[in-house]
């Protein structure tokens, strides 16, 4: 890679470029105001994870839906007020991307693109390869024979329309699950029957050949147990990076989704911190892609709930952002309002979840204290 080549890059993908740009922001739009008053409002201390993230050459964000901004005018000032990175919670999934084999819908991606642009924020891209949010036609369709043009066809359409816009892409989502028992890890999905292993190599460079700017992600989840599955998962994983970097694909850093559970206390130890150095040694960025903590099995009790939930980010966070190669951390959705945990992990006693940095009022939660104490005692990069 030519000198200006990595310099360029290192722009595109670190916080100053972000800070920079800040700079530049109009004064008098209504969103901008927005974020002035949400900013007066934690006056005293309380100093928004974006800057404070930014003071380490970090990235702070979150998912959203378009919807969310344009019915919940709170969440939209939160939001900017709070982050410099936005993903797509859905709208660059095949099943809302493609609404027939011959058709794309970016309208909402557009959208979202456009208002990560308008309030100094990067963009994220989820997801190309995953074996869920398929559309309805998707099974009936896919062929062996046809696989490989769909997917790079897929790939240049929807990465070269956002090239040199998007931060981040999740080339790959999900692939290794050891429990289908293959000697590789990888998981029996649509994509792996009719395309076999080599669909990850060919994701990665469809996807370097349509935005060479782009950082190229490989997403996971259950990273960072303590567990069989934790430990499996990353050895499939270390196996396959060494395997592909040494050929060249164009991998350049790996996604830790961090779902975390309020009551385990197997995360983050010593085996998911060697993976770290592993894989900071690799020379690839880490980035946590998706996290909240989900408090289905903690007591009811609020107070008691927040803490565990509080704890559970301060000590995740302070072990990955010990990492000087971690780069971002974003959290899947932003507020108790809005969160697929609702329907995924809800309590038995019918109590709110409560697995994200604001609450079903807007008011910032002991997790958002504890993440931004978790990026003010990280060391800068
Ligand atoms: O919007 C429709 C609604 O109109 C309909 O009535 C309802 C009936 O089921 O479905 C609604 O859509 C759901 C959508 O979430 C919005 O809530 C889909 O069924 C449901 O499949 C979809 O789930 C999303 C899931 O990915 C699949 O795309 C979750 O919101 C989203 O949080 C989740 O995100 C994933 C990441 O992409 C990858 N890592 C795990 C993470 C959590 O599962």
């Amino acid at each position: 890679m030519a000198n200006h080549e990595v310099t360029r890059r290192k722009f595109m993908w670190s916080a100053g470029a972000v800070a920079g740009a800040c700079a530049l922001r109009p004064l008098h739009s209504p969103l901008t105001f927005g974020e002035f008053r949400l900013r007066q409002s934690y006056a005293g201390g309380n100093v928004p994870l974006r800057d404070r993230a930014e003071k380490k050459g970090l990235l702070f964000g979150s998912s959203a839906q378009q919807k969310e901004f344009v019915e919940d005018p709170a969440l939209e000032a939160a939001f900017i007020a709070q982050c410099n990175i936005l993903v797509p919670e859905l709208a660059l999934k095949w099943d809302h991307l493609r609404p027939t084999p011959e058709t794309y819908n970016f309208a909402p991606v557009d959208w979202l693109l456009n208002f990560a642009q308008q309030n100094q924020m990067k963009f994220r891209g989820h997801t190309l390869v995953w074996q869920e949010a398929l559309p309805t036609w998707f099974a009936s369709y896919v062929t062996p024979q046809n696989a490989q043009p769909l997917l790079l066809n897929h790939i240049a359409k929807v990465v070269g329309r956002y090239a040199g816009k998007v931060h981040s892409w999740d080339v790959v989502n999900e692939v290794i699950w050891p429990q289908d028992r293959r000697s590789d890890g990888l998981r029996d999905s649509p994509w792996l029957r009719n395309l076999g292993p080599g669909l990850i190599e060919m994701a990665f460079r469809a996807a370097a050949q349509a935005d060479p700017h782009a950082l190229l992600v490989w997403n996971e989840n259950w990273l960072e147990e303590e567990s069989a599955t934790g430990e499996s998962k990353r050895a499939f994983l270390l196996q396959h990076l060494k395997d592909h970097l040494s050929r060249g694909v164009p991998i350049h850093g790996i996604g830790i989704q961090a779902h975390l559970i309020g009551d385990h206390s197997n995360i983050g130890g010593a085996h998911f911190k060697q993976f770290l150095n592993q894989i900071t040694d690799m020379g690839l960025k880490i980035l946590v892609t998706e996290m909240d903590v989900r408090d289905f099995r903690l007591p009811n009790d609020i107070g008691t709930r927040d803490k565990a939930v509080a704890d559970r980010y301060y000590e995740f966070l302070h072990t990955v952002l010990a990492q000087k190669s971690t780069i971002a951390v974003l959290t899947w959705g932003l507020t108790n309002r809005y969160t697929w945990t609702a329907h995924n992990s809800p309590r038995a006693d019918g109590a709110q979840v409560r697995p994200l940095l604001f609450d079903e009022d807007m008011n910032p939660t002991p997790a958002w204290s504890a993440v931004g104490r978790a990026f003010d005692d990280a060391p800068s990069r």
